[in-house]
């Protein structure tokens, strides 16, 4: 039986199988080798959609229930809860991550025209920040989805490890590479020494001279986004008739992918129809509750990432939101989004200044810095942790492709 690798990301996922010598991309949407991390299920037609597709079904406007960012559950006592999916049936988390995998190796197995059984899963440095119980319970829960769609022998491997490996494939000499892995929910760095000779080493330990993430990356400069942007519209740090800020946990929880649905609770709505003699400008109030009464929750975290993407190598964009108030439009621009997300990058910063550190380098002995992830995108962002080795290479490899690329690679040495 044959093989495959796997990246289940946060926000995007990916499949590598082997072609011959080589690997490849399995297509896992139509033609495209990435697909958006979701699914949607379907309660209008009784289907069940991925990626693209399932977001393209969401905004379409059908019944049902769009799961997104699942990775991030892992670890935490929810990820064996089960939630609603409007039609009176409910799912377990686990469950949902379970069938998202089950189409990514079916999609595996039409691209290698075999069956598959065996599977090398990226996994980030830590699922779970300072808490190695829930750490190895999120791999156990991973593991057991990946169990439960038939691939039998599983091995992991660092998501940022993966990705050093791939930049190897490209190097002729020797030399010590910071792999900086940004993505939706995980900034993971990995100090790496690599070369062509060290290539032909299954065994890589004594490479890795250190590895650390955060749980700051993407989805944490959308949150930023919305906040300092469009739920400062709806009355986000206003301040009551006796200059007390209002209530904020309504604008943390429509920041927060996972915690929009509850928001819409009928419980939580009434309570915020009457928190109406609080706002000073009724126009924040009336935004807020046609927000919770459309259920636009996922709609305004959407906003808040196209803007930040659409500002990411510099420049302006506009935030519209028509659908909660005729004619209500946000300009926004890349000075915004820095100052919006100023912490985030320090921390990131932070990280990969700690990841070198923990080794017992000099920033300077630093040849390159590979960059991975959707948020290397992040112009700032990038040149922020460049700027922080100033003797290093940026190099930049394919932000969405690196990891299942490298996963692969491992997937090779270990299953060949
Ligand atoms: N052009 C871009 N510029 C900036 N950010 C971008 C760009 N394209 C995508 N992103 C952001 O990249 C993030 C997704 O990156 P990626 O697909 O690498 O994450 P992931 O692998 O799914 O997550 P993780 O590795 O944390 O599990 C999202 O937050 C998205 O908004
Ligand atoms: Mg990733």
């Amino acid at each position: 039986m044959n093989y495959c690798a796997i990246d289940f990301g946060t926000s995007n996922s990916a499949v590598a199988v082997p072609d011959g010598a080589a690997l490849k991309l399995a297509p896992v949407e139509g033609a495209y080798t990435t697909l958006p991390t979701s699914v949607f299920f379907n309660t209008d037609e009784d289907t069940r959609e991925f990626g693209r597709a399932a977001l393209g079904a969401y905004i379409d406007g059908f019944d049902g229930r769009l799961m997104r960012s699942m990775k991030s559950i892992l670890g935490s006592p929810l990820a064996d809860n089960s939630t609603d999916l409007g039609d009176g049936s409910a799912i377990k988390y686990t469950d949902v991550i379970a069938i998202f995998l089950d189409h990514l190796k079916r999609s595996a197995e039409k691209s290698a025209s075999a069956p598959i059984d065996r599977a090398v899963l990226g996994r980030p440095v830590f699922f779970v920040d300072d808490d190695p119980r829930a750490d190895q319970m999120a791999q156990k829960q991973l593991e057991t989805a990946a169990r439960s769609v038939g691939l039998r022998e599983i091995h992991f491997q660092y998501e940022p490890i993966a990705a050093a490996f791939d930049y190897e494939s490209r190097r002729t000499n020797e030399g010590l590479v910071l792999v900086a892995d940004i993505g939706g929910g995980t900034s993971d760095f990995s100090l790496v020494r690599v070369g062509p000779e060290r290539m032909k080493q299954v065994e890589r330990k004594d490479d890795v001279l250190a590895h650390h993430g955060v749980h700051v990356a993407g989805t944490d400069f959308d949150r930023r986004v919305e906040l300092a942007t469009i739920l400062r519209e709806l009355g986000y740090q206003a301040l009551d008739p006796e200059g007390r800020e209002i209530p904020n946990r309504v604008y943390f929880d429509l920041a927060t992918w996972h915690l929009i649905n509850t928001v819409y609770a009928p419980k939580r709505v009434s309570e915020l129809g009457l928190m109406r003699h609080l706002f000073t400008e009724v126009k924040h109030h009336d935004r807020l509750m046609r927000v919770v009464e459309r259920r636009l929750g996922h709609a305004l975290a959407a906003h808040a990432e196209e803007a930040k993407i659409g500002v990411a190598a510099g420049g302006e964009t506009v935030i519209d939101l028509d659908e909660v108030e005729d004619d209500l439009r946000l300009a926004f621009d890349e000075a915004q989004l820095i100052e919006a997300g100023q912490d985030e990058t320090r921390r990131i910063v932070q990280a990969a200044r700690d990841t070198v550190q923990t080794a017992g380098v000099s920033m300077r002995d630093v040849s390159a810095i590979y960059f991975t992830g959707g948020s290397t995108g992040l112009a700032f962002l990038s040149g922020a942790l460049a700027a922080a080795f100033p003797d290093a290479e940026a190099v930049f490899g394919d932000r969405l492709a690196s990891v299942a690329t490298g996963l692969g690679i491992h997937a090779r040495r270990v299953f060949a």
